[in-house]
């Protein structure tokens, strides 16, 4: 992938340092005007900086990603998303262990509660083609890295917790076989409805509240201490999947999608009714007995999930309801 255009100061001085050797001292990243969760310059940043422990850029030296000046730079950069998020997101209170699966339950069913405009909905009914289209473009941020980022956590855990992520990640990692891996089933998708399906293709048309849910997982995936927040962001999206994905399934093959069209939606119909119960109860109910003090992280971490995704699916929606893209700039063509 090659890095994308800059979108204000802060990409600009960083995209401009990493396309030479490293070695250089990076200057405070300035302010931006937007909040950081929404914030364009400031996302694309952070997800730059995620990105070198991923696929890394094209023209970019690998040295990079260790690069003493260009850590310190990403830290600043996550103190600001950090504190953006607990601004956001009230932290849950810490329950006993035995209570973490009724406890991440209760958070969804809140979150569902909480109503507001159904995007799985729109798209199950309503939407068309186009809009389809955009937002597949918006998923393939994460769907074409789908699992990487909680795979950080595998090496962080013991036992019971370490065993129920590694069942998770093999099935999102197709069981050894390329053609059943997520990613690749979501390459088909993208094909199918006319989309490039290269890694990282749209990262420039997606705006920061998308690298937003992507970015979140990574801070919460390279960071030890917040490995809680890790398993309870991934038990959040493997409860709040099965539903949507069926109705994604549904939209698609309304718009005269075919089974390879819909296969990815349709695979996580099933494969996340699973995967919620071996997150709810042997991941995050098993890593809350060895660390019953981590609970509360744990539940911060499924919050933090079903809030940006909340934040970006009313961004979408008001965007579509007005009849605009809810990408950046011009509408991408098939
Ligand atoms: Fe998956
Ligand atoms: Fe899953």
């Amino acid at each position: 992938m090659r890095l994308p255009p800059p979108r204000g100061p802060v990409t600009e001085e960083l995209f401009a340092r990493l396309a030479r050797p490293p070695g250089t001292a990076l200057p405070e990243p300035p302010t931006g005007a937007a909040s950081p969760l929404d914030d364009d310059d400031l996302q694309l940043a952070l997800f730059a900086c995620y990105e070198l422990h991923y696929q890394g850029f094209d023209g970019v030296d690998d040295l990079w990603e260790w690069d003493p000046a260009l850590l310190r730079h990403r830290a600043e950069l996550e103190r600001r998303f950090e504190s953006a998020l607990a601004e956001a997101v009230p932290r849950p209170l810490p329950v006993p262990p035995s209570h973490v699966r009724r406890a991440l339950t209760a958070l969804v069913a809140a979150d569902d509660a909480a109503g507001g405009p159904s995007l799985s909905l729109f798209l199950q009914r309503e939407a068309g083609p186009e809009v389809f289209r955009e937002f597949v473009v918006h998923r393939s941020v994460y769907h074409l890295k789908e699992a990487d980022p909680h795979t950080w956590g595998i090496p962080r855990l013991r036992g019971r917790a370490k065993a129920a992520l590694v069942e998770i990640q093999a099935d999102e990692y197709g069981g050894g076989r390329r053609e059943r891996m997520h990613s690749e089933l979501f390459r088909a998708t993208m094909r199918a409805v006319g989309l490039d399906d290269s890694y990282g293709a749209y990262v420039p048309h997606v705006p920061g509240v998308t690298l937003a849910v992507s970015n979140v997982m990574s801070l919460f995936g390279l960071h030890r201490r917040l490995r809680g927040a890790l398993l309870g962001h991934l038990a959040a999206l493997e409860m709040t999947s099965s539903l949507p994905n069926r109705r994604y399934a549904a939209g698609l093959r309304r718009l005269g999608g075919d089974a390879t069209a819909a296969r990815f939606y349709e695979e996580h119909v099933q494969a996340d009714a699973v995967h919620e119960q071996i997150a709810a109860s042997d991941l995050c109910g098993g890593f809350a007995a060895a660390h019953p003090e981590l609970t509360g992280d744990v539940l911060y971490g499924a919050a933090c999930a079903l809030a940006l995704e909340r934040r970006w699916a009313g961004h979408v929606m008001a965007r579509w309801e007005r009849g605009g893209t809810s990408l950046l700039g011009e509408p991408v063509a098939a």
